[in-house]
């Protein structure tokens, strides 16, 4: 089966082809930062106006690259929440059409669902079951996947996502949008432990983890009367190591409490370099795996919402031919069911 999927919750426009037999076989992104930079964030109007004009030709672009016609699609994914609801809906709008003018099916699919399967695109695919360390600008959760549509949530942040934290952060230290990357290339400019900051809820006893706090001791330090501003890089370093302590600490407890022995790290976050030194050094020593998806995987894409969309079409989930659709800006991966139940 070969399926199309289609991104457009936030701030990248991502269309991807996957085949159920051969695996990905092309994909585009077109990312916003250039239209939001100005703004300092992103404004969802204009990120909605965006995929409006993007969508049609990464399509065109993705299917070429694939030298694959339209009649040769057996399916349509697309990403139904959570996210920005103009966005989600330009990108429902669009597949849902034209799933429906091929007349094959369209499948909603939940964005989190794509990127805790993302690993899976890679050459080295991990098995079920394992624990997924989720981390994007909207969300920090551990998971135990078993299968497809099989999560169960381990734990997750109370306040601000890790994503968020790099980003909040970012921009306190006067970094321009999009910051986690921002912040991260410079703490490697710094070092780690001059300054000391909290490592929060790191002996909870739990799976939860909270980050806002870090961002105010951020804050703190850079109002201290000896703060001088080229200490940033140093800061930044200190900051980058008390999230990596913490996800990295957490992430395996939950490998100790669910006696599994595979980790796999998506969401933006896991782009970052010091998480993955941090786990990589970890597991070494504990014999365990841990997976990332590619780094053209690991932020907003098609590929994986193809994916998923694929995966659940094999399971035997039938997708909609209606051509009507609903968005869900806020969706909780908890309420998503496996693809028998929803079939
Ligand atoms: O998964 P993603 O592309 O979008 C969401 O679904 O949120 O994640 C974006 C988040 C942003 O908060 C961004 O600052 C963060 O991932 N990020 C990073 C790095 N690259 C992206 N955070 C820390 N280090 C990085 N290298
Ligand atoms: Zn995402």
């Amino acid at each position: 089966m070969r399926i199309l999927g289609i991104e457009s919750s936030c701030d990248e426009t991502g269309v991807g082809l996957y085949d159920t037999e051969r695996g990905l076989l092309a994909h585009r992104v077109h990312s916003q930062i250039a239209l939001h930079a100005e703004y300092g964030g992103v404004v969802p109007e204009l990120a909605s106006r965006d995929h409006v004009r993007r969508v049609v030709p990464l399509v065109r672009e993705t299917l070429a690259a694939a030298d694959c016609a339209p009649s040769e699609l057996d399916g349509v994914g697309y990403t139904a929440g959570p996210g920005l609801a103009g966005a989600l809906l330009v990108g429902a709008a669009f597949a849902e059409a034209y799933a429906f003018g091929l007349g094959i099916p369209a499948l909603a699919v939940h964005h989190l669902e794509g990127h805790l399967l993302s690993p899976l695109l890679s050459a080295d695919p991990p098995q079920f079951p394992f624990v997924a360390l989720l981390v994007s600008g909207g969300h920090t959760q551990l998971m135990r996947v078993s299968g497809v549509g099989a999560y169960e949530l381990l734990g997750e942040t109370v306040d601000d996502a890790a994503g968020e934290a790099f980003d909040k952060t970012a921009k306190l230290i006067g970094l321009d949008y999009p910051g986690g990357p921002a912040l991260a290339r410079l703490a490697g400019d710094g070092v780690a432990g001059k300054f000391k900051l909290p490592r929060p809820m790191l002996h909870s006893g739990d799976l939860q983890f909270s980050f806002s706090g870090l961002k105010t001791a951020v804050l703190t330090a850079t109002k201290g009367p000896n703060w001088q501003p080229d200490q940033c890089a140093d800061l930044a370093a200190e900051f980058q190591e008390a999230v990596t302590d913490v996800l990295a600490a957490k992430a395996f407890a939950a490998l100790k409490q669910t006696g599994l022995r595979t980790l796999v790290v998506a969401g933006g976050v896991g782009a970052n370099r010091r998480l993955r030194e941090r786990l990589n050094e970890m597991a070494g020593r504990r014999r365990i795996r841990v997976h990332y998806p590619e780094l053209e995987f690991c932020s907003d894409n098609g590929a994986m919402i193809a994916l998923a969309a694929g995966l659940r079409f094999a399971l035997g989930e039938k997708g909609s031919r209606e051509g009507r659709f609903a968005v869900r800006p806020r969706w909780p991966l908890s309420e998503l069911l496996p693809p028998n139940a929803a079939a």
